[in-house]
């Protein structure tokens, strides 16, 4: 099989790539990344050299370029993505530009090469926000996503993942491509950049700096380890059913305050660096999944327990402080313009 991943140098399409090749699954991956401030080659040091493994710099935007890589292609996996909804509230445009526009080229090129499966990967948060229940005396009736909740994205970047995931489905109704869109609840583990929730915790915790929380620190996730999330898009991309869409959550609904005082816990530094700082712009009260259609459609669970995955996490990243400090001093982003020239477009938006 072989398989064109995008967004393959970004956290989790980094990490799927590892999984599918370390697994030895008989998957070959052309990665096409267009190196954005988010992406990252060193993410994928170990398979950079797998004789099943090739990189391809570019942008999803670039029809003529994407059309040259899906021909033979059995697949198309699409993360790419701009990703942080902070961003998406100061500049939208490469939000609509990647996310809608990149994702319409490739559904297109796919269509034309005739391109046998298709996965976009999206986000809870097209489900847009739930009302409000304490994750610290769960209640089994509390209202959770399933597939069927109407769509109701609240950022422009869930705005844009929602207008994605519409187009794919709507090439399944039209033009019949076999399209499989799966919907993640938050992710955390190795590799992801240092400007979401846990990795800036935690590497600011390390550093003894102060952990900023919006609000009133209450509003909920339903956190994920990656390699959970890895484990189902594979399960989809090989299982999955033509115009079906798949929620994938980890059973682990946590207060934004519950998860920064457990990484304070695991650095051992005090609480008080904790400081609550001007709320998010609509921010979402709370994210949960009902992953049962995946559980019995694919054989799916999370394997990763919350407290266990954020040990491990909070370790890697103690282990890796080169590569979070590279990305803090922006060395990668220089050494990626003198080898690959800068192509301008996907600088991040300016504050
Ligand atoms: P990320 O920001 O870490 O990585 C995105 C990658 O896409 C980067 O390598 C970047 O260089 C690349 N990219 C961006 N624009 C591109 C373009 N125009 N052409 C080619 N490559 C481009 O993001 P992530 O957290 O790994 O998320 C991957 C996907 O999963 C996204 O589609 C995101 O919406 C979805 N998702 C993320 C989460 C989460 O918690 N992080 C949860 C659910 C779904
Ligand atoms: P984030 O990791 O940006 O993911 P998303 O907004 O896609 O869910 O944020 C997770 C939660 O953490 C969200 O409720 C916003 C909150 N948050 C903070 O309180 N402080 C921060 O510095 C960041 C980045 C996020």
């Amino acid at each position: 099989m072989r398989i064109l991943v995008t967004g393959g140098a970004g956290f989790i399409g980094s990490n799927f790539i590892r999984y599918i090749l370390d697994g030895d699954r008989g998957i070959q991956v052309t990665n096409l990344d267009a190196l954005t401030y988010a992406g990252n080659l060193e993410n994928l040091q170990g398979v950079a050299d797998h004789p099943g493994y090739r990189f391809v710099r570019g942008d999803i935007c670039d029809f003529e370029l994407v059309r040259e890589l899906v021909q033979g292609m059995d697949a198309v996996v699409n993360l790419a993505a701009e990703s942080h909804v902070d961003r998406s509230l100061v500049s939208a445009t490469p939000f609509v530009q990647t996310n809608v526009m990149g994702t319409q080229n490739l559904l297109a090129a796919a269509l034309e090469a005739k391109v046998p499966r298709f996965v976009q990967v999206s986000t809870d948060e097209v489900y847009g926000e739930l009302p409000w229940f304490d994750p610290e005396s769960p209640d089994p009736d509390a209202p959770r996503f399933t597939e069927e909740t109407p769509l109701n994205p609240r950022s422009p970047y869930s705005a844009t993942k929602a207008g994605a995931d519409l187009l794919a489905l709507s090439y399944h109704t039209t033009h019949q491509s076999d399209v499989i869109v799966t919907r993640c609840s938050n992710n955390y583990g190795p590799y992801q950049f240092p400007e979401k929730l846990i990795p800036l915790m935690v590497t600011n915790a390390l550093e003894g700096r102060s952990l900023p929380v919006y609000g009133d620190g209450l509003n909920v996730r339903d956190w994920i380890h990656v390699s959970d999330h890895c484990r189902g898009l594979h399960l989809a991309l090989e299982n999955g059913s033509a115009g079906r869409v798949y929620n994938f959550g980890g059973n682990a609904e946590r207060t934004n305050l519950q998860v920064v005082r457990a990484i304070a816990s695991a650095v051992e530094i005090s609480d008080e660096l904790i400081t609550f700082v001007e709320d998010r712009r609509g921010h979402d009260r709370r994210y949960a999944i009902d992953h049962s259609r995946a559980v019995k459609e694919l054989g799916w669970e999370p394997l990763v327990g919350f407290e266990e995955g954020l040990e491990s996490t909070v370790e890697w990243y103690r282990r890796h402080e080169g590569w979070w400090q590279r990305i803090r001093s922006g060395e990668y982003q220089q050494f990626y313009r003198e080898m690959y020239g800068d192509g301008g477009r996907h600088r991040p938006p300016s504050p």
